[in-house]
């Protein structure tokens, strides 16, 4: 069956075409558009960007594996990136890391995105988020972890098991909010 997001997707994503005075221009709105509704980006969900806005499907394939921000594959219901680049391993990034893929039973030494088999906690090893002088920093969805530390990774954790087994729903914004800050364009 052929690609087709719901109506009201794609009147949210008519909205932000109508802005740009070439459709092609919008297209990181759209990709972010469709990662929001779908979590992650299928290879059918590029080809319908690429025809709604005009593009050739590989310049739309460049975007999406070029921007870090952009998924591919499914995450899990918390998506915990540790930045590994050298401020942050001054500070102690790698150690939170390994502590973390350790507690989840995930591989310490795997630099790309690992899921645990309940889809509760996805955690990936990520190059410099650019907020250096929070170091150690962590992204938790969309929501940045400055100093982040091992009690704050554990709670959050937790939160995103209890609503993965049904036992809470889903902590729209679980980042403390004295240790967070707005998220990134990608
Ligand atoms: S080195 Fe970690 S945010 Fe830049």
């Amino acid at each position: 069956m052929s690609f087709e997001p719901p109506p009201a997707l794609c009147q949210q994503i008519d909205a932000l075409v109508a802005r740009y005075p070439q459709k092609r221009s919008a297209v990181l709105m759209v990709l972010h558009a469709l990662q929001e509704h779908y979590g992650h980006l299928t290879l059918e969900a590029l080809e319908w960007t690429a025809r709604r806005l005009d593009m050739e499907p590989i310049h739309v394939d460049e975007l999406v594996t070029f921007y870090p921000m952009f998924r591919q594959e499914p995450v899990g219901r918390l998506h915990l990136k540790i930045c590994r680049t050298l401020s942050c391993a001054l500070a102690g990034s790698h150690r939170l890391h390994r502590r973390l893929c350790e507690k989840l039973g995930l591989d310490p030494d795997h630099r790309g995105p690992q899921t645990t088999p309940d889809g509760a906690v996805t955690v990936e090893f990520v190059e410099c988020l650019a907020t250096c002088d929070a170091a150690p920093v962590a992204l938790a969805n969309d929501r940045f972890l400055e100093k982040a530390d091992w009690p704050t990774l554990e709670t959050l954790i937790t939160q995103a098991r209890d609503a993965a087994s049904g036992q809470s729903q889903p902590p729209s914004h679980p980042i403390p909010s004295s240790h967070s800050r707005g998220g990134s364009e990608c």
